[in-house]
C-alpha cells in the first residue's frame, strides 16, 4: 500500500483564480452600470441592455466558482490570521456568495414579475421564473436595490480586509489568488 501525502497549497486552484478576477471585474461594471441606468435616463436602453445579459454570466460564473470551491481543496488560512478573524472571513465569503447567486436572481425573477423578457442577445431571451403579478414586481425591485447595497458593502469590507493584510501586515495574502506562478513553483 502506497502512503501518497500531497504536497501543501498555499493558492487557490488555477479555475479559482481566473474566475475570482473576472468576477470582479464584472461585478463593478455591473455596478457602475446599474447605477447610471438609473441617474442618466437618456442611457438606460442600452445599459439594461448590458446589464441584464452581464447579471446572467455573473449567476453562470457563481455556480461555476460554487461547485470549485465545494469539490478541490483550499489553502490552508495565514497564521497571521486568528480563530474569530477565520471565522468572520468564512461567514463573509458566504455571504459573499449567497450575494451574488441571489442577486442576479432577483433581477431575472423581478422583470418576469413586471412580464419584461430577459433578452440575452437578439431574440435569444430567457424563460419567465415568476408569476406577472406588479406588486411581487414592487417587492423584488426594492429587493435588488437592498441586496446591491449589501453586495457592495461586503465587496468593500472584503477589499479593506485584504488591503490590511497587504499594506499593515505584509503577509502576502494575495499571492494566494495571483493569477501568475509562485517562487515556489506552484502553478
Ligand atoms: C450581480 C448581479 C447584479 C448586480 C450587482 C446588479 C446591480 C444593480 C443596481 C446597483 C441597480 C440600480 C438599483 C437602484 O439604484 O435602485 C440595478 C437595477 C436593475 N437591474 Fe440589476 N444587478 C444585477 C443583476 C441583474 C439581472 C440578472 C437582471 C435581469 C436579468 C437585472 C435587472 C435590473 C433592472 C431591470 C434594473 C433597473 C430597474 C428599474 O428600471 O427600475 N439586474 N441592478
Amino acid at each position: 500500500m502506497t502512503t501518497e501525502t500531497k504536497p501543501p497549497i498555499t493558492k487557490f486552484n488555477l479555475v479559482a483564480r481566473l474566475l475570482h478576477w473576472s468576477m470582479a471585474v464584472m461585478v463593478i461594471a455591473q455596478f457602475f452600470i446599474g447605477v447610471t441606468m438609473i441617474a442618466a435616463l437618456s442611457y438606460y436602453p442600452l445599459l439594461l441592455a448590458i446589464h441584464r445579459p452581464l447579471g446572467i454570466a455573473i449567476l453562470v460564473f457563481a455556480i461555476v466558482r460554487l461547485v470549485n470551491r465545494l469539490t478541490r481543496r483550499l489553502p490552508p488560512f495565514l497564521t497571521t490570521m486568528g480563530p474569530l478573524e477565520r471565522r468572520i472571513a468564512s461567514y463573509s465569503e458566504y455571504l459573499l456568495y449567497a450575494l451574488l447567486l441571489a442577486q442576479p436572481l432577483i433581477g431575472w425573477a423581478m422583470l418576469s414579475a413586471a412580464q419584461s423578457p430577459v433578452v440575452l442577445v437578439g431574440a435569444l431571451h430567457l424563460p419567465a421564473i415568476a408569476p406577472h403579478n406588479i406588486t411581487l414586481y414592487a417587492a423584488l425591485r426594492t429587493a435588488h436595490t437592498v441586496a446591491a447595497y449589501l453586495l457592495f458593502a461586503t465587496f468593500t469590507a472584503h477589499i479593506c480586509a485584504v488591503l490590511f493584510h497587504t499594506l499593515a501586515l505584509r503577509d502576502g495574502i494575495l499571492r494566494r489568488m495571483s493569477l501568475w506562478p509562485s517562487r515556489n513553483g506552484q502553478s
